[in-house]
C-alpha cells in the first residue's frame, strides 16, 4: 500500500461531509475472534446449517453447546483492538457519523462507538422464541443448556441473525439511508459476500461516495467499488489513517 494512498484517503476522510464505516469479521480478528471464511474460519470448522433458524428450533440441545463454545466462551474474553478504537476516535472527532457492522461481538460499542447499526444483531442480547421477551445475555446462565427463559421457561435464542432469519428491518432501512447520503464509506475487514448487508458499500458508491477499503487481501469490492484500497491489517491501517487525519486537522 503506498503512502500516497494513505495520505489521499486521510485528505478525503478529513474533508468528508458524512462518513460511514461498514465493518465485518476482519476488524475483530486482532481481538482474537476468528473470521467466518478463509483459513481457520468458523465455517471451515462448523456446519453453518446448524445455525439455521428452523434447525435450531428443532435441535436446541445440539446447537446451544456450539453457540456457547463459539459465540460466548471464546468471544466473551475479546477486547476491542486499535481498529475499533480508531473508529470510535473518528466519531468523537465528529468525522464519522455511524458504524454499520455485520459483527455480533459488540466490540465497536465496547471501544466507545455510540452510533452503531448491527445488521446481524448481537450476542449481547437473547430473545425467548416463545414469549418474545428480550434479556441481557450477561444475565443468563449458560450452565444448563438450552438456557430456559427466565419469564416463561421457553427456548432462548441469541439475538443475532441465523440463516433464513430476517435482517432487522429498521437497521437495514437506516443503514441504506445513510449509505445513500454518505460522501465517504470506509469498508473494513469484510468479504462482502453476504447480502443484503454486503450491498451497503455499493449503495454508497452508486450515490457518489468515495469508498476507502481496508483488508489484508482484495475482495469483491476492490476492483469495482473501491476507490482507495489500503492493504493491511485493520489494527494497523485504521490507526495510521486516523493519525493522518488528526495530523491534518491538529
Ligand atoms: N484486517 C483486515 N481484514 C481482515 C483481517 C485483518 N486483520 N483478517 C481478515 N480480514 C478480512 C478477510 O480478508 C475477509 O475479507 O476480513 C474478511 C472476513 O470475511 P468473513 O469471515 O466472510 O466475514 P464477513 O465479511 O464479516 O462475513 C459476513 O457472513 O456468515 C456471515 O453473519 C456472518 O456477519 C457475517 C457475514
Amino acid at each position: 500500500m503506498s503512502n500516497d494512498a494513505l495520505k489521499n484517503a486521510a485528505r478525503i476522510l478529513g474533508q468528508a461531509r458524512l462518513a460511514i464505516a461498514f465493518t465485518g469479521a476482519g476488524i475483530s480478528v486482532e481481538s482474537g475472534i476468528p473470521p467466518f471464511r478463509g483459513p481457520g474460519g468458523i465455517w471451515s470448522r462448523y456446519d453453518p446449517e446448524k445455525f439455521e433458524k428452523n434447525y435450531f428450533r428443532q435441535h436446541p440441545e445440539e446447537v446451544w453447546p456450539l453457540l456457547r463454545k463459539i459465540f460466548f466462551d471464546e468471544l466473551a474474553r475479546a477486547e476491542p483492538n486499535p481498529a475499533h478504537q480508531a473508529l470510535a476516535l473518528l466519531e468523537d472527532m465528529g468525522r464519522l457519523a455511524a458504524v454499520i457492522t455485520q459483527n455480533i461481538d459488540g466490540l465497536h460499542q465496547a471501544a466507545g462507538s455510540r452510533t452503531v447499526y448491527e445488521y446481524h444483531g448481537s450476542t449481547r442480547r437473547m430473545q425467548c422464541m416463545d414469549c418474545r421477551m428480550f434479556f441481557d445475555s450477561a444475565s443468563i446462565s449458560l450452565e444448563t443448556l438450552p438456557p430456559p427463559c427466565p419469564n416463561c421457561g421457553g427456548l432462548l435464542k441469541p439475538d443475532f441473525v441465523f440463516f433464513s432469519e430476517a435482517i432487522p428491518f429498521d437497521v437495514h432501512t437506516e443503514a441504506t439511508r445513510l449509505a445513500k447520503k454518505a460522501d465517504v464509506c470506509l469498508v473494513v475487514g469484510t468479504c462482502g459476500e453476504v447480502m443484503p448487508a454486503g450491498r451497503i458499500p455499493r449503495v454508497a458508491a452508486n450515490a457518489g461516495a468515495t469508498v476507502i477499503e481496508i483488508n489484508v487481501q482484495e475482495t469483491g469490492y476492490t476492483r469495482g467499488t473501491t476507490d482507495i484500497f489500503l492493504q493491511g491489517k485493520a489494527g494497523t491501517m485504521l490507526p495510521m489513517l486516523v493519525e493522518e487525519v488528526v495530523g491534518r486537522h491538529a
